[in-house]
């Protein structure tokens, strides 16, 4: 190994061609100064090569979207990227998910080559979704999407998730994860609000920074730890049609309120790495847009580290967006605003464009020297020119027991009751139960999107020896008492009436699993938001027998279901759980285990009213002109236990504070059910009048506590300054006097409150 370029440092260098001098922070950082030491030593072509990323079938034999059964490496393309282009970065996979050991052999690859072949020996960072788990290496442990991580309420399992999912990665030789995924969405048509945290602001930036802390720990030389890459700065996640990619409108008070604080909180957590939005907000392009870019992200939020494209998004600055009128302009514009590396993910054009553009004039050195400084510094922090790869016999634990017995856990807590007329759940041992429906016998329902494919919907991929929910409920009551019929597919056909209504003769319930065949980005778009036609047939055709029905959700998106709901006596939203979710959701239904999930969004009644919880006093307002036009299936913080909790009158420690005071609020609850259970105590405030219409109420707080029968806690809670603030049309985060609300509880719309006045 060449460790030339790691010099003792001297401190003037970084001003060469600086773009902004560094902080006195950033510069007392060991692995800036080297970063810094190693730039100086490479030429412009090196330096544009560092700024692209392409993907790993561009370096194998066959074409990029090749369906081969094994990838093989291919001389010539390592040597077109890696040498005469000095790439900096590979990402992603082909078609299959190799094994860590081939990961491994991948990997070492590409590092040796560069080893022995380049002036520098600078290795590539490899970047990978691993969004659920590291869910593209075989036989990894998949977790609930982060959607089901939000509806847990638990941020303990969002660390849990980032950290495993990290040792697994590492174990692939991976150290750099596209994820996680902070776009708050406020738009239940987008196909990609499953990867979310949900609607709501706290919620994001709470679990974000759980997550982020369990991908990196203490130190990101941690071979068993990853550099996490935020995604996609910002404004992705509320596009107004609801389809993937297209403009979001935000004004900038709403961008800073809601949809840049999970991206603060990540980055103040040590997030070093953040992806861009591919669509564009309020008509400029997220790939373009250097006031989001430059002045926000790198500027006020402090980013340390690098900037990279989504997929091919500065050739659509050109396709797509037209503010470009060819790659080279789009290049310009891109980096220019701020842009440090591309994923162009198919050529090497970029960096040579990057060249052009700089002898040209057109972006300054300091521009690039400021990308490629960021790209080094990762590089060093992740301690890659030490170690870039990794043994796979290292990692023993990569998909054990205990893993998925973590991954359950996960998926218990996930899992929202939504409803449960008459106590119809939990199912008694010895019920015969018909199971039926497109999710009942599917691991791919299960798993979601992202899952061994992109997709995530070829079952040839399936895991051996994970259970789908019509196996695992065999396993908890006895395949004698569980019978199975398709039903229908996601969409298409539905069996005959006739036949169902036999099949439903034999059972005492009947438990169907519904939902929405895996899809992520344009794939998952969708023209209306009701469930499938034939999905609301089979429920209606089989509660013609009269027998329970009790309806499991398998999807990532809340899907109408308004004209099905009646006919339901208890309804469970799985949204996709993971590998461990059939096993999940069986000792949920037979009452082994207690739900204790809360939606993490709202739940629309109709395709034409979406709504957040956040809405304003005007959302309300009903066709009379009564403020009862709020009406959602279920709301935001809605979810139902086996027992029942019950709460004490609200004490708060003062009537009226001032500026920068806090306020002490606490509460008692009791479990007074006959099941131990967990509560999502969720506290929100409420502004009562404010100069810009204020929310319906907000999160600021949430816990989850454990309570057996009988049980008693206090808990206690802070309100504080910065809690009472919005931000005004100036864009600054400010409080006004008045009154404000208190609401706490775990049912929305059944809360205790109390009320104080702020005193300015
Ligand atoms: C997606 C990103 C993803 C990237 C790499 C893009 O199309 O929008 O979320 O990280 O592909 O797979």
């Amino acid at each position: 190994m060449k460790y030339l370029h790691i010099l003792p440092i001297v401190g003037v260098l970084f001003l060469v061609g600086s773009c902004r001098p560094p902080d006195r922070e950033v510069f007392s950082d060991i692995h800036f100064r080297q970063a810094d030491s190693l730039l100086q030593l490479l030429t412009l072509e090196e330096k544009a090569g560092q700024m692209t990323n392409v993907g790993l079938t561009a370096l194998t034999e066959g074409p990029f979207w090749n369906d081969f059964d094994t990838l093989v490496l291919d001389t010539a393309k390592l040597r077109h990227f890696l040498i005469e282009n000095h790439i900096g970065s590979i990402q992603n996979k082909g078609i299959y998910p190799p094994s860590k050991e081939e990961w491994h052999r991948i990997i070492k690859t590409i590092q040796d080559y560069i080893a022995e072949h380049s002036r520098h020996n600078i290795p590539v960072i490899y970047g990978m979704d691993a969004v659920h788990g590291a869910n593209y290496t075989a036989g990894s442990t998949l977790f609930p999407h982060q959607i089901g991580l939000a509806a847990s309420w638990n941020p303990e399992l969002a660390r849990i998730t980032g950290e495993v999912t990290a040792y697994e990665m590492r174990a692939s030789s991976q150290p750099w994860n596209y994820a996680p995924v902070l776009d708050v969405s406020m738009q239940p048509l987008w196909g990609r609000i499953f990867e979310t945290f949900g609607e709501d602001t706290h919620i994001n930036n709470v679990m974000g920074k759980a997550f982020v802390e369990g991908q990196q720990g203490s130190s990101l030389a941690d071979t068993t730890r990853v550099a996490v890459c935020l995604k996609h700065f910002v404004g992705y996640g509320t596009p107004l049609s609801g389809k993937d990619r297209s403009p979001a409108f935000i004004p900038e008070h709403y961008l800073r309120q809601y949809y840049i604080e999970p991206f603060r909180h990540a980055i103040d957590a040590g997030a070093l790495t953040v992806m861009l939005n591919s669509g564009s907000v309020n008509g400029i392009p997220g790939h373009a847009d250097k006031y989001f870019i430059t002045d926000i992200l790198k500027g006020e939020l402090g980013l340390k580290g690098f900037v990279l494209s989504d997929w091919q998004d500065v050739d659509r600055l050109v396709t797509m967006h037209h503010v470009a009128k060819d790659t080279l302009e789009a290049v310009k514009i891109a980096v220019n605003a701020g842009l440090d590396m591309s994923m162009t993910p198919y050529d090497a054009d970029f960096a040579k464009h990057v060249v052009d553009l700089v002898n040209a004039g057109e972006i300054p050195m300091s521009r690039i020297d400021d990308a490629v400084r960021r790209i080094l510094y990762v590089k060093f922090k992740l301690g890659l020119f030490d170690a870039p790869y990794h043994d796979p016999a290292g990692y023993d634990k990569f998909g054990s027991e205990e893993f998925a017995e973590l991954s359950y856990r996960a998926a218990l807590e996930s899992i929202t009751l939504l409803k449960n007329k008459d106590q119809a759940l939990p199912l008694k041992y010895g019920t015969n139960i018909l199971v039926s429906g497109p999710g009942a016998n599917a691991l791919t329902a299960l798993n979601g999107p992202w899952s061994r494919t992109w997709a995530g919907d070829d079952p040839s991929y399936d895991d051996p020896g994970k259970k789908t929910l019509l196996e695992a409920l065999q396993d908890v009551y006895g395949e004698q008492y569980v019978s199975y019929t398709p039903g229908t597919d996601y969409e298409g056909d539905v069996e005959s009436e006739a036949h169902l209504l036999r099949l439903a003769d034999n059972a005492d319930v009947i438990l169907l699993a519904l939902g929405e065949r895996p899809a992520t980005e344009k794939p998952s778009d969708i023209n209306e938001l009701d469930l499938p036609a034939n999905q609301i047939e089979l429920v209606k055709r089989l509660h013609k027998s009269g027998k329970p029905i009790i309806l499991v959700f398998l999807q990532g998106r809340p899907r109408v279901i308004r004209t099905i709901e009646p006919l339901a006596d208890a309804i469970l939203m799985a949204y996709w759980p993971g590998h461990e979710g059939g096993r999940a959701l069986a000792s949920l239904l037979s009452g082994r285990e207690n739900p204790s999930s809360k939606l993490p969004y709202t739940w629309p009644r109709y395709s034409g009213s979406l709504y957040t919880y956040q809405h304003k006093g005007s959302d309300r307002l009903g066709k009379t002109f009564d403020m009862d036009g709020f009406n959602p299936q279920w709301e935001f913080g809605y979810g139902l236990s086996y027992t029942t909790f019950h709460y004490e009158e609200l004490n708060l420690s003062a009537d009226t504070i001032h500026d920068n005071e806090t306020l002490s609020l606490s509460i008692t609850l009791t479990n007074t059910g006959n099941y131990a259970g967990k509560e999502v105590v969720q506290l929100y405030l409420r502004d009562l009048v404010a100069s810009i219409t204020p929310d319906n109420r907000k999160l600021i707080a949430f816990e989850k506590v454990h309570l057996e029968p009988g049980q008693i806690k206090t808990l206690d809670f802070t309100v504080t300054y910065e809690n009472l603030q919005f931000v005004n049309l100036n864009n600054e985060w400010i409080a006004e006097k008045g009154d404000f609300e208190i609401l706490i509880g775990g049912k929305p719309g059944n809360m205790r409150t109390g009320r104080f006045f702020l005193n300015k």
